[in-house]
């Protein structure tokens, strides 16, 4: 069986544990996707230097910063009838807070109170329809980039003042109050395959993402919490996701779907081998 592994770079340390565990099961390949050029002319499209037809399933990477060309690429798997992991649609939807958390909310999976503006103005609107603190996002950020904790009135102004453009999307969205933790859960096809607690590392520091400092603890999550991360991931048409999860006043709710999720990383930290989980996924679906 061929199996394509594509990323938007070289391999990271994830990729390439993916790509070492795939080669026990699968002819692999590796493309970087950012690198293809893709043609059409009158009834043809064609992908310059890549035979999509010779692949049986084609495992995507797409982080959010080159979610664009990853979308493109998921387009071309879904025109030449290729078996993976979701469809393109999915990517603009992960790789976009609001809309994940409008898919998330249609599906009755609990979310965060969330208002999407388009200009300053009606983001200061936005604020008077909650109490402080808040939190500010941008609808495109990732590694706690672009998150906001906004304390009142006077710090949420020069925070929205300090965006670079009067123009640009943001979400206002409820503070959930919590200890500076949350949960990721690891979804592959039908199954939690790990779940990690993540700690922010200052006091005073309210993201809890890895790359913003914080660190990762295996956890067990309950049968309530699994189903929530399957309904996440089937929400936005996903086979393999991280869902992020705040308990908070003991209800769970999900602030977003990452398509991307570290492997690497969350194995060590949870003692699970989440690459062998994934081809074990994949094996079924091509049987
Ligand atoms: N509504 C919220 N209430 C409290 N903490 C939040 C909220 N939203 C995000 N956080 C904290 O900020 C971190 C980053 O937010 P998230 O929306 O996951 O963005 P990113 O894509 O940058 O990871 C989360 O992991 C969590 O620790
Ligand atoms: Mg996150």
């Amino acid at each position: 069986m061929n199996l394509l592994i594509a990323a938007p770079s070289k391999p990271s340390p994830s990729t390439k544990q993916l790509i070492e565990e795939a080669e026990k099961d699968f002819k692999v390949d590796f493309l970087n996707f950012s690198e293809l050029s893709i043609e059409v002319s009158t009834g043809n499209i064609d992908t310059i230097g890549l035979d999509l037809n010779s692949y049986d399933f084609v495992l995507p990477r797409i982080d959010r910063p080159r979610f664009q060309p990853g979308f493109h690429f998921m387009r071309l798997v879904e025109s030449f009838g290729v078996k993976s992991v979701y469809p393109a649609e999915t990517v603009l939807i992960a790789h976009n807070k609001f809309l994940t958390l409008e898919c998330l909310a249609k599906k009755g999976v609990p979310v965060p109170r969330t208002i999407l503006t388009f200009n300053k103005k009606f983001t200061k609107n936005a604020l008077q329809k909650f109490e402080f603190p808040l939190v500010l996002k941008v609808v495109d950020g990732s590694g706690g980039l672009g998150v906001f904790f906004l304390e009142n009135e006077v710090s949420a102004d020069s925070v929205i003042n300090s965006m670079d453009s009067a123009h640009r999307e943001l979400l206002v969205e409820e503070f959930l109050p919590n200890d500076g933790e949350d949960i990721r859960l690891l979804v592959v096809g039908d199954k939690v395959v790990t779940a990690m607690k993540r700690t922010a590392n200052k006091s005073g520091e309210f993201r809890a993402n890895l790359t913003a400092g914080g660190t990762g603890k295996k956890f067990e999550a309950p049968d309530e919490l699994n189903q929530i991360a399957l309904d996440s991931a089937r929400a936005i048409n996903a086979k393999i996701c991280g869902v992020d999860v705040i308990e908070s006043e003991g209800e769970f709710k999900v602030i977003e779907v990452n398509l991307n999720p570290g492997i690497y990383k969350t194995g060590l930290a949870t003692d699970v081998n989440i690459s062998k989980h994934i081809c074990e996924y994949i094996k079924g679906e091509l049987k």
